[in-house]
Protein backbone atom coordinates (compact mmCIF):
# COMPACT_ATOMS: atom_id res chain seq x y z
CA UNK A 1 0.00 0.00 0.00
CA UNK A 2 1.39 3.27 -0.72
CA UNK A 3 0.67 6.68 1.08
CA UNK A 4 0.82 10.13 -0.44
CA UNK A 5 3.45 8.37 -2.85
CA UNK A 6 6.03 9.11 -0.37
CA UNK A 7 5.72 5.97 1.85
CA UNK A 8 5.30 2.52 1.14
CA UNK A 9 3.44 0.36 3.96
CA UNK A 10 3.75 -3.23 4.09
CA UNK A 11 2.22 -5.62 6.44
CA UNK A 12 5.06 -6.94 8.58
CA UNK A 13 6.99 -9.43 9.54
CA UNK A 14 3.58 -11.22 11.02
CA UNK A 15 0.26 -12.46 9.63
CA UNK A 16 -2.05 -9.70 11.56
CA UNK A 17 0.81 -7.29 10.62
CA UNK A 18 2.60 -6.74 13.50
CA UNK A 19 4.63 -4.49 13.33
CA UNK A 20 3.51 -2.79 10.12
CA UNK A 21 6.67 -1.96 8.15
CA UNK A 22 7.32 1.56 6.71
CA UNK A 23 9.21 2.76 4.55
CA UNK A 24 10.22 6.08 2.00
CA UNK A 25 9.75 5.90 -1.46
CA UNK A 26 13.27 6.41 -2.62
CA UNK A 27 13.14 9.35 -5.39
CA UNK A 28 16.18 11.77 -6.25
CA UNK A 29 16.02 14.96 -4.66
CA UNK A 30 17.95 17.30 -6.07
CA UNK A 31 17.92 19.66 -2.73
CA UNK A 32 20.29 16.99 -1.10
CA UNK A 33 21.38 15.39 -4.14
CA UNK A 34 20.45 11.99 -2.39
CA UNK A 35 17.24 9.87 -3.37
CA UNK A 36 15.69 10.77 0.04
CA UNK A 37 14.00 13.50 0.91
CA UNK A 38 14.64 15.11 4.47
CA UNK A 39 12.38 13.03 7.12
CA UNK A 40 10.58 16.25 8.71
CA UNK A 41 9.13 16.11 4.93
CA UNK A 42 7.40 13.08 5.67
CA UNK A 43 5.46 13.52 8.90
CA UNK A 44 2.11 14.46 6.94
CA UNK A 45 2.17 10.78 5.78
CA UNK A 46 3.62 9.28 8.84
CA UNK A 47 0.87 10.90 11.03
CA UNK A 48 -1.88 9.56 8.93
CA UNK A 49 -0.12 5.97 8.64
CA UNK A 50 0.32 6.06 12.26
CA UNK A 51 -3.69 7.12 12.48
CA UNK A 52 -4.26 3.91 10.46
CA UNK A 53 -2.48 1.67 11.88
CA UNK A 54 -1.60 1.85 15.35
CA UNK A 55 -4.51 0.90 17.06
CA UNK A 56 -4.99 -2.41 14.64
CA UNK A 57 -1.92 -3.66 14.74
CA UNK A 58 -0.28 -2.12 17.85
CA UNK A 59 3.09 -1.39 16.39
CA UNK A 60 4.79 -0.22 13.71
CA UNK A 61 8.30 -0.49 12.26
CA UNK A 62 9.93 2.70 10.48
CA UNK A 63 12.73 2.09 8.51
CA UNK A 64 14.80 3.77 6.07
CA UNK A 65 14.23 7.17 7.27
CA UNK A 66 17.12 9.48 8.23
CA UNK A 67 17.64 11.87 10.87
CA UNK A 68 21.33 13.07 10.03
CA UNK A 69 22.79 12.10 13.24
CA UNK A 70 20.91 8.72 14.28
CA UNK A 71 21.30 10.10 17.92
CA UNK A 72 18.78 10.51 20.67
CA UNK A 73 17.71 13.81 19.15
CA UNK A 74 16.37 12.36 16.46
CA UNK A 75 14.81 10.29 18.87
CA UNK A 76 13.48 13.13 20.68
CA UNK A 77 12.37 15.61 17.26
CA UNK A 78 10.42 11.73 15.84
CA UNK A 79 8.42 11.08 19.17
CA UNK A 80 7.28 14.75 19.29
CA UNK A 81 6.18 15.51 15.48
CA UNK A 82 3.21 13.96 17.29
CA UNK A 83 2.59 16.66 19.71
CA UNK A 84 3.01 14.73 22.43
CA UNK A 85 5.04 15.40 25.67
CA UNK A 86 7.64 12.88 26.47
CA UNK A 87 7.45 11.34 29.68
CA UNK A 88 10.12 10.95 32.81
CA UNK A 89 10.60 7.32 33.88
CA UNK A 90 9.63 7.15 37.27
CA UNK A 91 8.99 4.84 39.40
CA UNK A 92 11.30 2.77 37.02
CA UNK A 93 12.11 -0.88 37.41
CA UNK A 94 15.60 -1.25 35.90
CA UNK A 95 18.69 1.24 34.96
CA UNK A 96 18.77 3.78 32.48
CA UNK A 97 20.76 6.54 31.35
CA UNK A 98 18.74 9.93 31.10
CA UNK A 99 20.00 11.45 27.84
CA UNK A 100 17.59 14.86 28.25
CA UNK A 101 14.62 15.97 26.73
CA UNK A 102 12.71 12.95 27.39
CA UNK A 103 14.81 9.76 25.80
CA UNK A 104 16.46 7.26 27.93
CA UNK A 105 19.26 4.63 26.43
CA UNK A 106 16.86 1.00 27.02
CA UNK A 107 17.16 -1.20 29.71
CA UNK A 108 21.33 -1.49 30.48
CA UNK A 109 21.77 -5.15 31.41
CA UNK A 110 24.64 -7.11 30.50
CA UNK A 111 24.45 -8.52 27.11
CA UNK A 112 23.73 -11.62 27.93
CA UNK A 113 21.49 -11.30 29.82
CA UNK A 114 17.31 -11.87 28.33
CA UNK A 115 15.04 -9.21 29.20
CA UNK A 116 11.40 -10.99 28.67
CA UNK A 117 8.39 -9.66 27.03
CA UNK A 118 6.52 -6.75 28.94
CA UNK A 119 4.17 -3.64 28.63
CA UNK A 120 6.34 -0.83 30.03
CA UNK A 121 5.40 -0.35 33.67
CA UNK A 122 2.88 -2.88 33.85
CA UNK A 123 3.72 -3.21 37.42
CA UNK A 124 2.44 -0.39 38.58
CA UNK A 125 -0.79 1.92 38.33
CA UNK A 126 0.74 4.74 35.69
CA UNK A 127 2.20 3.90 32.44
CA UNK A 128 2.26 5.51 28.80
CA UNK A 129 0.53 4.49 26.48
CA UNK A 130 2.76 5.04 23.58
CA UNK A 131 6.29 3.93 23.64
CA UNK A 132 9.48 4.79 20.83
CA UNK A 133 12.47 2.68 20.54
CA UNK A 134 15.03 4.22 17.99
CA UNK A 135 18.27 2.08 17.31
CA UNK A 136 21.26 4.25 16.79
CA UNK A 137 23.46 1.40 17.21
CA UNK A 138 22.67 -1.97 15.59
CA UNK A 139 24.42 -5.08 17.77
CA UNK A 140 26.96 -7.42 15.71
CA UNK A 141 24.34 -9.88 16.52
CA UNK A 142 21.37 -11.36 18.62
CA UNK A 143 20.08 -7.86 20.69
CA UNK A 144 16.27 -7.58 18.79
CA UNK A 145 13.56 -6.25 20.72
CA UNK A 146 11.21 -8.94 20.04
CA UNK A 147 7.08 -7.83 21.03
CA UNK A 148 4.14 -9.61 21.03
CA UNK A 149 0.37 -8.66 20.40
CA UNK A 150 -0.88 -8.25 24.17
CA UNK A 151 -4.50 -9.01 22.94
CA UNK A 152 -3.19 -12.21 21.45
CA UNK A 153 -1.53 -12.95 24.72
CA UNK A 154 -4.76 -12.64 27.16
CA UNK A 155 -6.95 -14.57 24.49
CA UNK A 156 -3.85 -17.41 24.47
CA UNK A 157 -3.64 -17.30 28.40
CA UNK A 158 -5.87 -20.02 29.37
CA UNK A 159 -8.84 -19.18 31.15
CA UNK A 160 -8.76 -20.42 34.65
CA UNK A 161 -5.24 -18.91 34.93
CA UNK A 162 -7.07 -15.58 33.33
CA UNK A 163 -9.67 -15.93 36.13
CA UNK A 164 -7.54 -16.28 39.04
CA UNK A 165 -5.24 -13.40 38.21
CA UNK A 166 -8.25 -11.26 37.32
CA UNK A 167 -10.00 -11.39 40.32
CA UNK A 168 -6.84 -11.61 42.77
CA UNK A 169 -5.07 -9.40 41.34
CA UNK A 170 -1.12 -9.09 41.87
CA UNK A 171 0.99 -7.35 44.80
CA UNK A 172 3.91 -6.60 43.60
CA UNK A 173 6.98 -6.17 46.31
CA UNK A 174 10.06 -4.18 45.76
CA UNK A 175 13.68 -3.83 47.85
CA UNK A 176 15.79 -1.30 46.59
CA UNK A 177 19.23 -0.76 47.26
CA UNK A 178 21.86 -2.31 49.71
CA UNK A 179 23.72 -3.03 46.45
CA UNK A 180 21.35 -5.60 44.61
CA UNK A 181 18.65 -3.36 42.92
CA UNK A 182 18.59 0.13 42.44
CA UNK A 183 18.81 2.72 45.04
CA UNK A 184 15.23 4.45 46.29
CA UNK A 185 17.10 7.76 45.36
CA UNK A 186 17.14 6.51 41.89
CA UNK A 187 14.10 5.06 41.30
CA UNK A 188 12.40 8.16 42.75
CA UNK A 189 14.52 10.60 41.32
CA UNK A 190 15.27 12.28 44.83
CA UNK A 191 16.87 12.10 48.13
CA UNK A 192 13.92 13.37 50.36
CA UNK A 193 12.38 10.27 51.98
CA UNK A 194 9.55 12.80 52.04
CA UNK A 195 9.26 13.02 48.30
CA UNK A 196 9.22 9.29 48.83
CA UNK A 197 6.67 9.35 50.99
CA UNK A 198 4.27 11.67 49.17
CA UNK A 199 4.88 9.71 45.85
CA UNK A 200 3.82 6.57 47.21
CA UNK A 201 0.55 7.90 49.12
CA UNK A 202 -0.15 9.82 46.03
CA UNK A 203 -0.07 6.34 44.11
CA UNK A 204 -1.11 4.05 45.85
CA UNK A 205 1.89 2.24 46.89
CA UNK A 206 2.48 1.24 50.52
CA UNK A 207 5.85 1.52 52.30
CA UNK A 208 7.94 1.07 55.13
CA UNK A 209 11.73 2.02 55.51
CA UNK A 210 13.47 -0.62 57.21
CA UNK A 211 16.50 -0.65 60.61
CA UNK A 212 19.29 -0.06 57.89
CA UNK A 213 16.97 3.00 56.31
CA UNK A 214 16.84 0.96 53.22
CA UNK A 215 12.98 1.44 51.52
CA UNK A 216 10.09 -1.81 51.02
CA UNK A 217 7.40 -0.80 48.66
CA UNK A 218 4.37 -3.15 47.89
CA UNK A 219 1.40 -2.02 45.29
CA UNK A 220 -1.60 -4.14 44.17
CA UNK A 221 -2.18 -3.87 40.69
CA UNK A 222 -4.36 -5.22 38.03
CA UNK A 223 -2.98 -8.36 36.02
CA UNK A 224 -5.24 -7.27 32.91
CA UNK A 225 -6.50 -4.50 31.20
CA UNK A 226 -8.71 -2.80 28.94
CA UNK A 227 -7.69 -0.73 26.43
CA UNK A 228 -9.30 2.85 26.94
CA UNK A 229 -9.86 3.14 22.97
CA UNK A 230 -9.74 0.04 21.30
CA UNK A 231 -11.73 -1.30 24.85
CA UNK A 232 -9.94 -4.46 24.12
CA UNK A 233 -8.98 -6.62 26.87
CA UNK A 234 -5.23 -7.19 27.40
CA UNK A 235 -2.76 -9.38 29.45
CA UNK A 236 -0.77 -6.20 31.63
CA UNK A 237 1.13 -7.61 34.46
CA UNK A 238 4.93 -8.02 35.09
CA UNK A 239 4.38 -11.35 37.29
CA UNK A 240 6.42 -13.64 35.31
CA UNK A 241 9.11 -10.82 35.32
CA UNK A 242 8.99 -10.35 39.19
CA UNK A 243 8.39 -13.33 40.48
CA UNK A 244 11.40 -14.80 41.89
CA UNK A 245 11.43 -17.21 39.38
CA UNK A 246 12.49 -15.30 36.62
CA UNK A 247 15.63 -15.41 38.03
CA UNK A 248 18.06 -18.35 37.48
CA UNK A 249 18.63 -21.44 40.04
CA UNK A 250 21.64 -20.80 40.85
CA UNK A 251 21.61 -17.08 41.10
CA UNK A 252 18.37 -17.48 43.02
CA UNK A 253 19.66 -19.69 45.52
CA UNK A 254 22.78 -17.25 45.98
CA UNK A 255 20.31 -14.41 46.42
CA UNK A 256 18.38 -16.10 49.17
CA UNK A 257 21.33 -17.47 51.28
CA UNK A 258 21.84 -13.85 51.47
CA UNK A 259 18.42 -12.57 51.90
CA UNK A 260 15.17 -12.88 53.26
CA UNK A 261 12.40 -14.11 50.69
CA UNK A 262 10.44 -10.84 51.77
CA UNK A 263 13.57 -8.49 51.27
CA UNK A 264 14.27 -10.06 47.61
CA UNK A 265 14.85 -6.76 45.11
CA UNK A 266 11.61 -7.86 43.38
CA UNK A 267 9.34 -10.74 43.93
CA UNK A 268 5.03 -10.48 43.20
CA UNK A 269 2.28 -12.17 45.09
CA UNK A 270 -1.19 -12.52 43.95
CA UNK A 271 -3.12 -9.81 45.34
CA UNK A 272 -4.31 -11.51 48.85
CA UNK A 273 -0.42 -12.14 49.21
CA UNK A 274 -0.28 -15.90 48.68
CA UNK A 275 2.55 -17.05 46.55
CA UNK A 276 1.44 -17.90 42.80
CA UNK A 277 2.45 -21.00 41.62
CA UNK A 278 5.40 -21.49 39.42
CA UNK A 279 4.26 -23.60 36.76
CA UNK A 280 1.06 -20.85 36.34
CA UNK A 281 4.15 -18.62 35.80
CA UNK A 282 5.45 -21.22 33.00
CA UNK A 283 2.39 -21.58 31.18
CA UNK A 284 2.69 -17.54 31.10
CA UNK A 285 5.67 -17.76 29.94
CA UNK A 286 4.97 -20.44 27.14
CA UNK A 287 2.23 -18.21 25.62
CA UNK A 288 4.14 -15.52 25.66
CA UNK A 289 7.28 -17.65 23.90
CA UNK A 290 4.37 -18.38 21.52
CA UNK A 291 3.16 -14.59 20.73
CA UNK A 292 7.32 -13.61 20.09
CA UNK A 293 7.71 -11.70 16.59
CA UNK A 294 11.07 -10.61 16.39
CA UNK A 295 13.11 -8.72 14.04
CA UNK A 296 17.31 -7.94 13.45
CA UNK A 297 17.57 -4.16 14.37
CA UNK A 298 18.95 -1.58 11.59
CA UNK A 299 20.51 1.21 12.15
CA UNK A 300 18.04 4.10 11.81
CA UNK A 301 14.94 2.27 12.49
CA UNK A 302 11.97 3.52 14.63
CA UNK A 303 9.61 1.59 16.42
CA UNK A 304 6.28 2.72 18.10
CA UNK A 305 4.43 0.70 20.37
CA UNK A 306 1.01 1.53 21.69
CA UNK A 307 1.91 -0.03 25.01
CA UNK A 308 -0.97 -1.77 26.00
CA UNK A 309 -1.69 -3.10 23.04
CA UNK A 310 2.24 -4.64 22.08
CA UNK A 311 4.68 -5.92 24.74
CA UNK A 312 8.56 -5.75 24.20
CA UNK A 313 11.36 -7.79 25.05
CA UNK A 314 15.29 -7.39 24.55
CA UNK A 315 17.42 -10.35 23.00
CA UNK A 316 21.41 -11.03 24.54
CA UNK A 317 23.41 -9.72 21.83
CA UNK A 318 27.06 -9.60 20.95
CA UNK A 319 28.71 -6.24 20.05
CA UNK A 320 27.52 -2.41 20.71
CA UNK A 321 24.17 -1.90 21.06
CA UNK A 322 22.23 1.26 21.53
CA UNK A 323 18.67 1.88 21.36
CA UNK A 324 17.70 4.86 23.00
CA UNK A 325 13.56 4.95 23.93
CA UNK A 326 11.04 7.49 25.01
CA UNK A 327 7.24 7.25 25.91
CA UNK A 328 4.54 9.16 26.11
CA UNK A 329 0.44 9.84 27.11
CA UNK A 330 0.30 8.87 30.47
CA UNK A 331 -2.70 6.29 32.10
CA UNK A 332 -3.63 5.91 35.21
CA UNK A 333 -5.49 3.06 36.08
CA UNK A 334 -8.07 3.25 39.05
CA UNK A 335 -6.14 1.35 42.08
CA UNK A 336 -9.64 0.96 43.46
CA UNK A 337 -10.33 -2.89 43.43
FE1 LIG B 1 10.73 -2.14 28.70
Amino acid sequence: MVFDDLVKVTSGFQEGGLPVLIEPIKSFNKLTETNQLPWQEYVPTIKKVVDEFLLNTGGILFRGFTGGKGDSKFCNAFAQMFGEQLLTYDFGSTPRTDLGEGVYTATEYPAHQIIPLHNEQAYTLNWPMRIWFHCVTAPQSGGETPIANSREVYKHIPLAIRERFESKKLLYVRNYGNGLDLPWETVFNTDSKDQVERYCQQNDIGFMWKDDDELRTWQKCQATAQHPITKDWVWFNQAHLFHVSNIEPAAREALLDVVELEDLPRNVYYGDGIEIEESILQEIRGVLDQQTVSFPWQEGDFMMLDNMLSAHGRSSFSGDRKVVVAMARPHTESGSF
